[in-house]
């Protein structure tokens, strides 16, 4: 019996904003699996703003999704079918796979994860890649003393709302920039952030200066603009910026043109680094180490927007460039199985 099940390929470059109609979903066969490889089960796929760059055609750290061929992104899934002597039915994987419901895959592409440790779900979010990139962006490049005081955009997002607990666990006056009064009462309220501001209401530099009476010393960079514009006036001496993201930008068809901030950086000998997370590949075990202990002391919380079901995985995207989550977006695809 020929089994089928849905895929979601890129069939156009996005013209600004990405829509529905850059994406199809379709139905395609599941084949069978050779020696070494495993048929996994997709329960969780991450959505993540980075995605929008790779659905275009330009040059960057990690190559284009081609047209008519599926999305892929981090993906936990769980093993229904083995022929590899690493994995067997029941393990739960984590690996960079397509958007499909099942996926053959080879055993040296995944890799094991105990959700009996820690929900599935926060291999993605917390002790995945964004919790990382919090970590190494915030404590690599940030590196962020007692008393000093660190500014986060995005701070509700994934990444965000690590970097902001990260900061108040290293003795920090933390500020975070959101987009909404909702977001901003739970950076305050639920993560202990010092103040915060809503950057669609509220006058962002006016709103800097309140809360960040000794200036800035760490400002922790995940959105660009005019966000970032109203930081650079109040960077202390020695500031770092750890520079993340640039959402704010990642949609515009032209290039993104604001103040210069080469006579900021000159004036206080701030240092601004630009990093993806795989330059930090090599220590991920160092990170997690961390930041597994950090959630077992309950010094950090995390939170996830889940999506539920493969066919709202578009929109689940799609809902990022509109500031619908709150902490890590993720797509429920399917449940665990006990075998
Ligand atoms: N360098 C790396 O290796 C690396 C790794 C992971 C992520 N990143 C980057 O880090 C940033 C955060 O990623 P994430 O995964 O944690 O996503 P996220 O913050 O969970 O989700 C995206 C958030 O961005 C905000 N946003 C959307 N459009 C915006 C705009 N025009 N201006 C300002 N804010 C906007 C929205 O929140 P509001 O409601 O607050 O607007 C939205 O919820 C992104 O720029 C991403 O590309 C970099």
């Amino acid at each position: 019996m020929l089994i089928l099940q849905k895929q979601i390929k890129l069939i156009q470059r996005p013209t600004g904003t990405p829509t529905k109609e850059d994406f199809e979903m379709v139905n395609a066969p599941i084949g069978d699996i050779s020696e070494g490889e495993m048929l996994v089960k997709t329960v969780y796929i991450s959505v993540d703003p980075y995605l929008r760059g790779r659905m275009n055609d330009t040059k960057s750290y990690i190559p284009p999704f081609e047209l008519n061929q599926m999305i892929s992104s981090g993906v936990v899934a769980q093993v229904v079918d083995s022929k590899s002597s690493l994995f067997e039915k029941g393990d739960m994987v984590l690996g960079s796979l397509p958007w499909q419901e099942f996926t053959i895959a080879k055993d040296n592409t995944v890799r094991k994860i105990d959700h009996t440790l820690a929900p599935a779900s926060a291999y993605l979010s917390v002790l995945g890649m964004t919790g990382l990139t919090a970590y190494f962006g915030l404590l690599d490049i940030g590196k962020p003393k007692e008393g000093e005081t660190v500014v986060v955009s995005g701070a509700a997002g994934a990444v965000g709302s690590i970097v902001g607990q990260i900061a108040k666990i290293k003795g920090a006056h933390v500020v975070g920039i959101a987009g909404s009064d909702e977001k901003v009462k739970f950076l305050i309220d639920e993560l202990g952030f010092d103040a915060a501001i809503n950057y669609k209401t509220q006058d962002v530099a006016e709103a800097l200066r309140e809360a960040c009476p000794n200036g800035i010393d760490v400002y922790f960079e995940n959105v660009g603009g005019e966000i970032a514009d109203a930081v650079f006036p109040l960077l202390n001496n020695f500031a770092r910026i750890p520079v993340c993201g640039a959402i704010s930008s990642y949609n515009n068809e032209q290039v993104d043109v604001g103040p210069r901030v080469q006579g900021y950086l000159i004036k206080t000998s701030s240092l601004m680094q630009g990093f993806t997370i795989g330059n930090y590949a090599s220590r991920f075990g160092e990170g997690a180490k961390d930041l597994a202990t950090w959630l077992t002391e309950g010094k950090l919380k995390y939170e996830e927007t889940i999506t539920e079901g493969f066919d709202h995985t578009i929109d689940a995207f799609l809902d990022l460039f509109k500031g619908s989550n709150l902490g890590k977006a993720i797509v429920k695809v399917a449940e665990i199985e006990k075998y």
